[in-house]
C-alpha cells in the first residue's frame, strides 16, 4: 500500500456527513465531545484574551524564554525535579508535533541514513523523506506485546552501518493502535538502547496523545524515571504536540525539548535544531504560544478540562473494545488514546465496503484505523458489530 492521505480521506468524509447526518466519520484525529464540538473553552478564552501586538509582531525562534520553561514543566511537570539532576534540558516552539519530529530528522539524521521505527505507525516517512533519509521497521508486536527482540535486532543492524541511530518511539495512546508500553518494556528497551555504546543513539519519544493517557496525567509521565538509567550515548529529545493536549490542531503548536547529557548535546540542540527552525519556518505562529503561555499559568484548571475529554475516550474506548470481543472482530491491543486498529487481511477492499455503508476509517497496512476521538460515544455503540457484519459477513 502506498503513503495514504488521511486529511484527503477526512474532507470526503467531512463533506458526506454535512448532507447525511448518519455517516460515521471516524478518519481523523482530532478529539470531539459528545456534544460534537471540538474547542475546549478555557482554550478558546484564552484565545479572546490574547494580546494582538504580542500576537502579530514576530516571535522569538524557540518561543521565548517564558515558552522554553512552560513546555519543559507542562511535560516534566513533577519529573523535572528529578531529571535536572541528570540531563540538560532545551527546548523550542514548532509548528505542531510535526515540526517538532521534522527538526528531529534535519538536524539529526545525514541523507541516505535510515530511521528506525515500527511497522505500525503513524506516518512519520512524510518527515523521514522530507530529510532525504529512508526508514527501517521493526515489528510492533508479538503474541505477548511489545516485540523486544525485533526491535533489538533491526536495532543492531542499523547500529552496524550507521553511527548515529534515531529511534521514534510514540508512546502512550499509540497512533494507530492505542497501546501503551508497561513498564517493564520500557526498562527492556531502555536496556537494549544502552547497549549500542558505540554508537550515538536519538531517542525521538513523540508522546503527542500522551494528555488524554486513562491513566491520568501524572501516570502518564512515569516513562521519564525510567529515563534516568540511560547512558549518555542515549540523548532524548521529546516531540509534543499542543494539537492534541489543547484541542488546536489548525494553531499549529508543538514543542521540541532535549534532555542532553552534557554541553555538547545541549550546544548542538541550541545551534543546529535552530538552525534548522530559521531554514524552515523562522518563529511557530505566536497565537499558539500565547495560548500555551496563559494555560500554563492555570494548569490545574485545565487538567481538570482535560480529564473530561480523557474520561469520554476511555469511555468510548471501553465499549468499542467490549463489543469488538463480542463481535469477535479483532482488534490489536488497545489500552487508551484516539484510535483503534481492527485487524484485517485486505484493508483497502474492507475500507471500500465500510465506505458504501457510510462508515469511513482509514485504510492502514495491517488493519483499518478508528478514530475514536471523532465520533460520539452514541455513535460508537454498535459500531464494532456493525464492522464486523461488513467486513466478515
Ligand atoms: C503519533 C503522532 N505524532 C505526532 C502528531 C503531530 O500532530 P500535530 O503536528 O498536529 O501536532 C500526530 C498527529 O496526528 C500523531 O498522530
Amino acid at each position: 500500500m502506498g503513503k495514504i492521505d488521511i486529511l484527503k480521506i477526512a474532507k470526503i468524509a467531512q463533506e458526506k456527513k454535512k448532507t447525511d447526518p448518519s455517516i460515521i466519520d471516524a478518519t481523523i484525529g482530532m478529539f470531539y465531545n459528545d456534544e460534537q464540538r471540538l474547542v475546549i473553552p478555557a482554550v478558546a478564552k484564552a484565545f479572546y484574551k490574547l494580546d494582538l501586538f504580542e500576537t502579530f509582531k514576530y516571535g522569538a525562534t524557540d518561543g521565548g524564554v517564558v515558552f522554553e520553561n512552560n513546555v519543559i514543566d507542562w511535560v516534566l511537570d513533577t519529573k523535572k525535579d528529578v531529571l535536572k539532576s541528570k540531563f540538560k534540558f532545551a527546548g523550542i516552539s514548532t509548528p505542531g508535533g510535526s515540526g517538532a519530529l521534522s527538526l528531529v530528522f534535519n538536524s539529526y539524521g545525514s541523507v541516505g541514513e535510515k530511521v528506525l521505527v515500527s511497522d505500525l505507525r503513524w506516518r512519520y516517512e512524510y518527515f523521514v523523506s522530507a530529510a532525504k533519509m529512508g526508514v527501517l521497521e521493526h515489528r510492533l508486536f508479538d503474541q505477548d506485546g511489545f516485540n523486544l527482540k525485533d526491535f533489538e535486532k533491526q536495532l543492531t543492524y542499523l547500529a552496524s552501518i550507521q553511527k548515529r541511530v534515531i529511534v521514534v518511539i510514540n508512546d502512550p495512546c499509540h497512533n494507530p493502535t492505542g497501546y501503551q508500553l508497561s513498564g517493564d518494556e520500557w526498562i527492556s528497551i531502555i536496556k537494549i538502547l544502552n547497549k549500542f555504546d558505540q554508537n550515538e543513539i536519538i531517542l525521538t519519544y513523540d508522546l503527542a496523545y500522551f494528555d488524554y493517557d486513562p491513566r491520568g496525567f501524572n501516570e502518564a509521565r512515569t516513562t521519564f524515571d525510567y529515563f534516568m538509567d540511560l547512558k549518555d550515548h542515549v540523548q532524548v529529545l521529546v516531540c509534543f504536540s499542543a494539537s492534541k493536549s489543547f484541542a488546536m490542531y489548525g494553531v499549529r503548536l508543538g514543542g521540541l525539548i532535549l534532555l542532553g547529557h552534557n554541553e555538547q548535546h545541549y550546544k548542538f540542540f541550541k545551534k543546529h535544531v535552530l538552525d534548522d527552525a530559521l531554514g524552515k519556518w523562522s518563529t511557530a505562529p505566536s497565537v499558539g504560544v500565547g495560548i500555551f503561555n496563559q494555560l500554563s499559568s492555570q494548569k490545574d484548571l485545565y487538567i481538570e478540562e482535560l480529564n473530561k475529554l480523557t474520561s469520554t475516550l476511555k469511555n468510548r474506548g471501553d465499549i468499542f473494545i467490549k463489543e469488538a470481543a463480542n463481535a469477535k472482530l479483532e482488534t490489536y491491543p488497545y489500552r487508551g488514546g484516539f484510535f483503534v486498529l481492527v485487524k484485517s487481511e485486505d484493508p483497502e477492499s474492507d475500507f471500500e465496503k465500510l465506505v458504501s455503508e457510510g462508515i469511513y476509517l482509514i485504510p492502514m497496512e495491517k488493519g483499518l484505523r478508528i478514530a475514536i476521538c471523532g465520533i460520539t460515544t452514541k455513535e460508537v455503540i454498535g459500531l464494532a458489530g456493525k464492522i464486523k457484519k461488513i467486513i466478515q459477513p
